[in-house]
């Protein structure tokens, strides 16, 4: 039985005296040996401000990016050690805006994913695709490719601590959610790359997300399907009455 993993993605918002306020706050929500897993990623300011908040808690607190490099001249850059440094547990890898707005592709997410295990944080690794390949029923095909890229010389090992977020581009922000079927279906094939590349332990173990509008009035129903372990949720994850809602759902 894989534990669902719900994580809030902050993207480029709230204050970190905020943050630290919105996870104080979960503590009192989220005991010890609760159901689900419980993600918070937010901005690099917020994050030692958040770890602090979350101390002697099950919530992990994660970044949403780093640097693949340990240090080294590369201004304005975060480095996996950092994070670590600062009890940072996850980082989200290849979200799509990131893919998008900062031009970043399989090879880069690929490096990210390998300095993520170095430096014992879990990766959650975004792929999914854009409308217009989901018309030219293009999914499966671009998914499993994007899987198979950011999974390139992973241990076994390691490949069954990663998360997998699929968040079809059309999706995020929007209002428009996969249905929980074809979301499924996307997350199967993701699975069965895994079992491809690996093994069936490693297809088995590793939780794959659904992320793009995910929220309180739509979260169980995705979380019944079969291949769905939990959801990367943006705007639902920023109100704490809604991120409790979904945390409920996935107990
Ligand atoms: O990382 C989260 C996703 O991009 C989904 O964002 O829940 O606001 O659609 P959203």
């Amino acid at each position: 039985m894989r534990k669902p993993i719900i994580a809030g993605n902050w993207k480029m918002n709230k204050l970190a005296a905020d943050g630290a306020r919105f996870v104080m706050a979960l503590r009192d929500e989220v005991p010890e040996g609760s159901k689900v897993d419980t993600v918070i990623c937010a901005s690099f300011i917020h994050l030692p401000f958040l770890t602090e908040a979350a101390r002697d808690t099950p919530i992990r607190i994660g970044a949403q990016n780093m640097h693949y490099e340990k240090s080294g001249a590369f201004t304005g850059e975060v480095s996996p050690e950092m994070l670590e440094n600062i009890l940072v547990d996850y980082v989200i890898l290849g979200h799509s805006e990131r893919r998008q707005f900062f031009h970043e592709d399989d090879e880069l997410i690929n490096k990210k994913m390998k300095a993520a295990f170095e430096n014992d944080l879990l990766p959650i690794v975004c792929v999914g695709e854009s409308l217009e390949q989901r018309e030219n029923n293009e999914t499966n095909q671009f998914v499993r490719n994007q899987v198979k890229a950011a999974f390139e010389g992973i241990r076994e090992g390691d490949a069954k601590k990663a998360v997998v977020a699929y968040e079809p581009i059309w999706a995020i922000g929007t209002g428009k959610t996969a249905s929980s079927e074809d979301a499924n279906e996307v997350c199967q094939t993701i699975r069965e790359t895994l079992r491809e590349l690996y093994s069936d332990a490693v297809a088995d173990e590793v939780r794959i997300q659904y992320g793009g509008s995910v929220k309180p009035e739509n979260i169980e129903e995705l979380l019944a399907q079969s291949d769905i372990d939990g959801a990367l949720v943006g705007g639902a994850s920023m109100e704490q009455e809604s991120f409790l809602k979904l945390l409920e759902a996935g107990a």
